[in-house]
């Protein structure tokens, strides 16, 4: 089930050209099955009609506070009592200093006093009025009063200038809301994920590498991310967007890899190597292409690094280190094996003779072992396999597993 299922939301919308963005965040918003409510301002209402968001919605859209509804007597406080969150997107200029000084002068400013739910601000507007001195004063007033404040992105504006101050793109604005929605167990901690393929070159146009598209390891490090830990992510080349608020490193070779996951890992409480490390590369590299007359038909290759151990030897009291494997039998023996050789906390084991689990597929059946047990995790997305791995990793912290 997704983190927005049956969740109460409300969206303010205020006064910016942006505002007609914010109808594809309802609608998706409400094919995720939340419960969207759509306040808007007067000045809102110049640029969307309500009955845009009120069909997107599927709820009434509320525009008054003095409402003539007997039902509504009192939206100015159900709708804020009620939501498990607030979004303001986007957020003019004006809302957001009113927001900064405490006011209560129509629906959607008093929905805002009258909650405990989470608040989300996404700014929306031009460059010149995002970095004007009080408009950065309101913005930091309100991080001081406990808002999350989503920067606005930078580009070319409607008014045709470029600068930062453009709505983000709803990829990046829902992550935040899953964030806001997820329980932060996480919060403090550092986390080092590795995803993805190596490419091992053999010449400027040729690679070795394996069918490993990175979407397990990316959906571990959205996971942390949204539960609150930083979140350093090494990727190899995969076609997957950065996931939202991590910290992005990319590398190509196993030795790149090698070299950014050694210097990321001191600092890690949790190592997750969810990346598919070639075991060789080609002994030699040509720096020009190899005619194809010219080719060796036997490729003579050297063994890369085994990361997972060389981690595995260096780990600190109180790190966590968690392996994956890519296995097509004897799931738990060979597991087993790598779980003491590499001296890990705990491995994930893919099971790759199965087509809907393990390389490029969405959905995975993870064989979870650990020194207490093992578990066996239903057949489900990588999203939901990702959550489950860092529920165990933190029922490990717990029980001072790794102490
Ligand atoms: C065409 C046009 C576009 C505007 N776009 C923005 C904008 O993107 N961001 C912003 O803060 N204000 C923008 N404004 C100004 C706001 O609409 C104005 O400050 C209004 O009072 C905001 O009211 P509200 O905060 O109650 O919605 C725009 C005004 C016009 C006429």
């Amino acid at each position: 089930m997704s983190v927005f299922a049956g969740k109460n939301i409300v969206v303010g919308v205020t006064g910016s050209i942006a505002a007609f963005k914010v109808a594809t965040w309802v609608s998706d918003l409400a094919k995720e099955e939340a419960l969207v409510h759509v306040v808007m301002s007067r000045a809102a209402e110049k640029f969307i009609a309500p009955l845009t968001f009120g069909a997107l919605s599927a709820n009434p859209v509320h525009t008054e506070m003095f409402s003539a509804d007997q039902h509504h007597s009192m939206a100015h406080i159900d709708l804020g009592s009620e939501a498990d969150i607030v979004l303001i997107a986007p957020a003019s200029a004006n809302t957001i200093a009113k927001l900064a000084g405490g006011f209560a002068d129509n629906l959607l400013t008093t929905t805002v006093l009258a909650t405990n739910a989470p608040v989300l601000v996404y700014p929306a507007m031009n460059s010149k009025m995002f970095s004007n001195r009080a408009t950065q004063r309101n913005i930091r007033k309100l991080k001081e009063m406990g808002f999350t404040v989503v920067d606005p992105a930078s580009g070319m504006m409607a008014c045709k200038e470029t600068g930062q101050g453009r709505l983000p793109e709803w990829p990046v604005a829902k992550e935040h809301i899953a964030k806001a929605l997820s329980k932060q167990d996480l919060k403090g901690q550092r986390f080092l994920v590795t995803a993805g393929p190596t490419r091992e070159s053999i010449d400027p146009a040729r690679y070795l590498s394996n069918r490993s598209s990175g979407k397990m390891g990316y959906a571990l490090a959205r996971c942390a991310w949204r539960r609150g830990a930083h979140v350093t992510l090494v990727s190899g080349p995969t076609s997957l967007s950065v996931p939202t608020g991590v910290e992005y490193v990319q590398v190509h070779s196993a030795l790149e890899m090698y070299d950014a996951v050694l210097s990321h890992a001191e600092v890690s409480q949790v190592v997750i190597k969810a990346a598919a490390v070639a075991d060789y590369r080609p002994e030699t590299q040509s720096r020009q292409k190899v005619k194809k007359d010219k080719i060796e038909l036997i490729l003579a290759l050297t063994q890369n690094p085994d990361i997972l151990f060389e981690l595995g030897k260096i780990k600190k009291k109180g790190q966590l280190l968690v392996g994956f494997a890519a296995e097509s039998e004897n799931l738990q023996e060979e597991g087993r094996k790598k779980l003491t050789k590499k001296n890990l906390d705990l491995i994930a084991i893919n099971d790759i003779s199965k087509s809907n689990s393990g390389f490029e597929t969405d959905t995975n059946r993870v064989l979870l072992l650990d020194a207490g047990g093992e578990n066996q995790l239903p057949l489900t997305s990588k999203d939901a396999t990702a959550n489950l791995i860092v529920d165990k990793i933190v029922s490990l912290f717990a029980n001072n597993c790794c102490t």
